[in-house]
């Protein structure tokens, strides 16, 4: 079939219909295998706007970023939660929120966000410092367990494992607290791989592939549910006041099940906590680790700013950073950038809740129907060379300049008002971005601080999965082996 065989005829002011030979998949699996190529291929074709279906969905692509803020202003028109409320239930296994038989709780699930923002997030760090200290002190700071691991001290780990295990463990313990008696959960290890398993399907779900058709995937879900019923995490200390606050509220109505509770409440921001995190923390100490004149400028900014604090003697290994400290490392802060500009791929997805007429650039406007999906997709934006020179290159000080956070990016000459979105846009932008870039922030202070590391020599660059494309942070198509060793404090 020739390609202008599949283009739709369509009326005038709507964009360019590709549909593709397959009835209702449409162009899902060329989509699927890598979504940035496919987009880049359609866009020299048919411009900046064109329509795509989807497996069953008729998706609107905006693919000049100078249009996004046309769109992403327009929340009340163009809706994220019309698509979220109908995904996130049927993948995690909840009933819909946004139903009349749990009325003002998206109200109230939206007001908890804030809980993961402003003065909330000085308390949230803190904990998390403290959490990643003591994941790091017992399996990994402890010298003579070091030493004895031979070969000089160095010890060598898979790097993805490595920060999934860190990472998983200490975001867990900072959004839900420890046990009653002990500082760890004993079963953390069974559930991280419990959730890996449900992980590797989740874009399946997404997809729309019904559970029953994914072998395990049902019961492994059922069994993270019950991990988070209610009698199990009322004994939980310490617990953050944003999951506290979520508990109180689902108290509030007798409709929903413990089943329910511990899927919405806990299960979802499980994953949406760590889903994302996990990656983008194994992208930034890849960068940094796979670039040493990188790592050595960002230890040495760490270095220089603990001097100016009065914080350099850290024999006894316990340093703790304060929220404001951690902003003012600079570098360390456009390195974990620039590594989720790499591999972030989320999609913006709005759902079009009335018939208008879509203002794009001067003279131009797209004919939008009620219930259209408008999408950006801003990895195709990440990756333009106008805007970032040589983008497929790694460099940890593109987000600073002249000594401070460097925010100007041009497109077509016009500065752009959004240039790197790993986090969505708008008013459904995700709610827990300060969080994240702190954790990640957080945990590679202390690996730079406290360890040598190396890669593994003879090992070929670590690829992107392009299979997850839309979903988020993408995993590293294999995982690579790195060797670390206690630095002298
Ligand atoms: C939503 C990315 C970490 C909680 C989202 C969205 C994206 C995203 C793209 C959808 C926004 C939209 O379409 O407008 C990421 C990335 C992360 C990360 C890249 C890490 C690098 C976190 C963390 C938490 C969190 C640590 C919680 C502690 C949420 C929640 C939503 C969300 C609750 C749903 C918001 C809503 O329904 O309005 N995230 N996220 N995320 N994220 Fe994150």
């Amino acid at each position: 079939l020739k390609e202008d065989a599949v283009l739709a005829v369509v009326p005038y002011g709507e964009p360019p219909l590709i549909k593709g030979w397959i009835p209702y998949i449409g162009k899902a699996l060329e989509f699927g295998k890598d979504a940035h190529k496919f987009l880049e291929e359609y866009k020299k074709k048919h411009g900046d706007i064109f329509t795509v279906l989807i497996a069953g969905k008729y998706m609107t692509f905006i693919m000049n970023p100078l249009m996004y803020p046309n769109i992403i202003k327009r929340g009340k028109q163009l809706d994220f939660h019309e698509f979220s409320n109908q995904v996130a239930p049927r993948t995690f296994g909840y009933p819909p929120v946004f139903s009349s038989k749990f009325p003002g709780m998206p109200d109230q699930i939206k007001r908890s966000f804030h809980l993961l923002q402003g003065d909330n997030l000085t308390p949230l760090s803190k904990s998390m410092m403290g959490n990643l200290l003591l994941v790091f002190k017992q399996d990994h700071l402890d010298k003579r367990q070091m030493e004895d691991s031979g070969e000089g001290g160095w010890r060598t780990d898979s790097m993805c494992e490595f920060c999934s295990k860190v990472m998983f463990e200490a975001t867990f313990l900072t959004l839900y607290g420890k046990p009653a008696s002990k500082r760890r959960h004993s079963s953390m290890e069974t559930l991280r791989e419990d959730f890996i398993e449900f992980d590797k399907k989740f874009p399946l779900l997404i997809a729309r592939i019904p559970i029953w058709l994914l072998g395990r995937t049902k019961a492994i879900r059922e069994k993270l549910i019950n991990y988070f019923l209610p009698q199990r995490v009322s004994c939980w200390s310490n617990t953050s006041q944003f999951i506290t606050r979520r508990v109180e509220l689902f108290e509030q109505y007798n409709s929903l099940r413990d089943m329910d509770k511990a899927g919405t409440h806990h299960f979802a921001i499980l994953w949406a906590s760590v889903g994302n995190t996990i990656p983008a923390t194994f992208w930034a100490m890849y960068h940094l680790v796979s670039h040493p004149e990188a790592l050595e400028a960002v230890r040495q900014e760490i270095h220089s700013l603990l001097k100016l604090w009065g914080m350099d003697d850290f024999s006894d290994r316990d340093i703790n950073l304060s929220r404001e400290q951690l902003d003012q490392l600079l570098y360390l802060e456009s390195a974990v950038n620039e590594s989720l500009r790499h591999s972030s791929s989320s999609m913006n997805i709005r759902v079009a809740q009335e018939d208008f007429s879509l203002p794009l650039e001067a003279e131009q406007s797209v004919a939008v129907r009620k219930g259209d999906i408008i999408t950006l997709y801003p990895r195709s934006m990440h990756m333009d060379p106008e805007i970032y020179d040589q983008p497929e290159m790694y460099r940890y000080d593109r987000f600073v300049q002249d000594g401070r956070q460097k925010t100007d990016f041009y497109k077509d000459g016009q500065r752009l008002k959004y240039y790197c979105m790993p986090f969505g846009s708008g008013a459904t932008m995700c709610p827990g971005r300060y969080f994240a870039i702190n954790e990640i922030k957080q945990f590679l202070f202390l690996l730079l601080l406290h360890f040598d590391l190396q890669l593994v020599e003879g090992q070929p660059k670590v690829t992107l999965d392009t299979s997850r494309a839309g979903l988020g942070i993408l995993l590293p198509a294999k995982d690579v082996r790195f060797r670390y060793r206690l630095r002298a404090a």
